[in-house]
């Protein structure tokens, strides 16, 4: 088991990763000093796989599965269950499920009573190294992904591997491509455990998950501590989210993961930095082979590279002919490259399109 210390302006909580820290869910209440009543949010597939246990012991919410459920009618169904249920000031929202349900969930801890306590015990690989630490919470709107929403920090993190044995193949390696992004990002020796361990990640071999996990959220919390509300520093945690966001957006965040399409768009920040002659060549080759490793990515048949680029003009990334890009400049190290040439991200793009297309299935 190991636990990792979150320190902020307004909150300080412990990120503790173990082989089996779900089943004694109770104990690391009560150490954190979390009092109840306590009410578990969860979603029916997650209940199914890993919540059953937990029926016994606590009340449960189950709101409906998949991104689509990311709403503010959610949230406000949530909440009629919560009034309902009499939760006090000194209840305990616990989130079991993976970054739709902490999202959510965490939303409406902060709004409810004007905010009470919230768990987040994240059952995807995703939430584990990312969306559960760091207190960002929210809906999505018609027009706009995570549009509303708060910052509201957790009171506790409890990431176990034993809960992700069953998570869907394609929601696994989305976070694992995640993962890698911390090695890319921070942590050359997190990047050579995928080089050399692969194979026991896609295993997912409890012990060896328990340290990535463990190392991901570590990284995770350093940047959030020295930025807390996202301006410079926290930006870095965004490689490969430009073209990514711009694929995801281009497939109706239908057919690519979120995971998946930040695989292609490292690719693409690879790419680019190697054009720009800040990325030497080798590392760049390391960089796709070590994405590459984790699985066959989706399929881009249909996807528009002209979609792509509008959607990073509509992200107020593109200033004067030029884009903002989070860029590798080393394995372990990136920078903030305020002015990359349009036509650069252009060819780069097209031509990931171009493989892209080329792949079979499973997209
Ligand atoms: N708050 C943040 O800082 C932050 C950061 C990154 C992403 N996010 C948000 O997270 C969301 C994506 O999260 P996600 O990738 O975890 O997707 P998700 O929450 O939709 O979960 C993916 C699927 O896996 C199922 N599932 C989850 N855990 C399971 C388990 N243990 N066994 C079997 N099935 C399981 C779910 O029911 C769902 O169908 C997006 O809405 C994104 O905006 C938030
Ligand atoms: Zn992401």
């Amino acid at each position: 088991m190991q636990s990792i210390h979150v320190r902020l302006a307004h909150a300080a909580y412990e990120v503790i990763v173990g082989v089996g820290v779900f089943e004694k869910l109770e104990e690391h209440l009560r150490r954190a000093g979390l009092g109840g009543p306590f009410l578990i949010v969860s979603q029916p597939r997650i209940f199914r796989a890993v919540g059953k246990d937990l029926s016994k012991k606590f009340p449960i919410v189950l709101i409906p599965d998949g991104e689509r459920a990311k709403t503010l009618t959610t949230v406000s169904r949530l909440l009629d269950r919560m009034v309902e249920l009499k939760l006090t000031r000194q209840s305990t929202v616990i989130a079991v499920g993976g970054g739709v349900v902490g999202d959510v969930a965490g939303f409406a801890a902060s709004i409810y009573m004007r905010g009470i306590a919230v768990v987040q015990v994240p059952t995807t690989l995703l939430a584990q190294v990312d969306s559960s630490i760091g207190g960002k919470t929210g809906v999505n709107h018609r027009v706009a992904k995570n549009l509303i929403g708060s910052f509201y920090q957790p009171r506790l993190v409890l990431s176990d591997p034993l809960v992700l044995q069953k998570l869907p193949d394609r929601e696994y390696a989305s976070g694992l491509y995640e993962a890698l992004k911390y090695g890319i990002i921070r942590d050359a020796t997190l990047f050579e455990d995928f080089e050399r361990d692969v194979a026991t990640f896609l295993k997912r071999d409890p012990e060896a998950l328990e340290r990535l996990v463990a190392k991901c959220a570590a990284i995770k919390a350093h940047v959030v501590m020295s930025d807390e509300k996202e301006n410079d520093i926290r930006r870095v945690l965004n490689l490969g989210h430009t073209v990514g966001h711009g694929l995801e957006a281009a497939a109706k965040y239908q057919r690519i993961k979120h995971g998946e399409a930040v695989g292609y768009g490292m690719i693409a920040a690879a790419r680019i930095s190697t054009a720009l002659e800040k990325l030497a060549l080798a590392d760049r080759e390391r960089i796709e082979a070590a994405i590459r490793s984790i699985g066959r990515l989706p399929a881009l048949s249909g996807v528009n590279s002209k979609f792509i680029l509008d959607a990073l003009q509509h992200d107020k990334k593109i200033r004067d002919g030029a884009v903002h890009f989070i860029l590798p400049r080393k394995i372990g190290c990136v920078e903030i490259t305020p002015g990359v040439p349009l036509n650069i991200v252009r060819e780069v793009v097209k031509g990931i399109l171009d493989e892209g297309k080329r792949v079979p299935g499973p997209g």
